[in-house]
């Protein structure tokens, strides 16, 4: 991994800080990306301070909204501008928007669908197009969950979405393998971050749902993610890798 350039997007916090974290502790450099420019500003220092050597940055900030085409286009030149080239593209940034089936409106599917898919389908494009241009493979990789695999209240449209990912990174296999470029997903179960620590009954709720008696750690989805785009991984692509502590295998019992 080390000297390989990533872009990374929605990581101001939550998972995607802890996948940028393992990146940069491993030598890649990285484009990091949130849409909140202090979060994403603080992401960068805080890393460039943690493994830095002071002469040169370890990642840089890009601020903007990673369901806007323009932005992600404008991500990858920028990560080629900085870097040099673009070896490694991580899909991150998703959003989930609760709604009942029966009251879901146009605007919140439009927003779901374009942040979660089109925001992770031109991320791929944009990134395939400089690697294949670079001659020498590359690693794109979408975040799924397994709200793509089981039905969730509340959660039809996301869970659509990250299905929808799972049968991307199937189907780029065709477009991408000629030119050496794996395309795979991590489909998280429940994660303690920021966002859903703020369900104060989160922790114990999961813990008791989850085989392996917790929610799965920021660092658990990182570590399967820096697998995945490593060289060790070169012969993988097309595959979704669930991280969910046993919970899909015996689905919850009732409660
Ligand atoms: N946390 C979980 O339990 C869980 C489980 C399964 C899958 N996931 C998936 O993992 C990914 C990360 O989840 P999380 O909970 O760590 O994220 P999060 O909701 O905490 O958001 C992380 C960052 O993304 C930024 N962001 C939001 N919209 C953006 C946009 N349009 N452009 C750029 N940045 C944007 C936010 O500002 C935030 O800093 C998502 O795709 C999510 O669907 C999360």
């Amino acid at each position: 991994m080390n000297g390989k350039v990533a872009i990374v997007t929605g990581v101001g916090q939550g998972i995607g800080f802890e996948i940028v974290r393992q990146f940069v502790k491993g030598g890649v450099r990285v484009l990091l990306n949130d849409r909140d420019e202090a979060l994403a500003r603080k992401a960068a220092e805080r890393l460039n301070g943690e493994f830095g050597d002071g002469a040169s940055q370890r990642c840089v900030a890009f601020a903007g909204d990673a369901s806007d085409v323009a932005v992600i286009r404008r991500m990858v030149d920028e990560a080629v501008r900085v870097f040099g080239r673009l070896d490694i593209a991580v899909a991150n940034a998703g959003l989930t928007v609760f709604g009942d089936f029966l009251s879901y409106r146009p605007e919140m599917l439009e927003q779901v669908m374009q942040l979660n898919l089109a925001g992770s389908f031109f991320l791929a494009q944009a990134a395939a197009a400089q690697m294949r241009a670079q001659g020498d493979g590359g690693s794109i990789l979408f975040m799924s969950s397994v709200t793509g695999h089981q039905a969730h209240k509340g959660l039809v449209a996301y869970g659509m979405t990250k299905a929808a990912l799972e049968m991307l990174a199937r189907g780029l296999v065709i477009e991408l393998s000629p030119y050496r470029i794996t395309v795979n997903a991590v489909a998280p179960g429940a994660t303690m971050t920021e966002r859903t620590a703020e369900d104060a009954g989160y922790e114990k709720t999961w813990s008791e749902l989850t085989p392996m008696g917790r929610p799965a750690r920021p660092e658990d989805i990182a570590q399967a993610v820096t697998f995945l785009v490593s060289p060790e991984a070169r012969h993988i692509t097309g595959q979704t890798l669930v991280i969910d502590g046993g919970w899909t295998a015996i689905s919850p019992g009732p409660s």
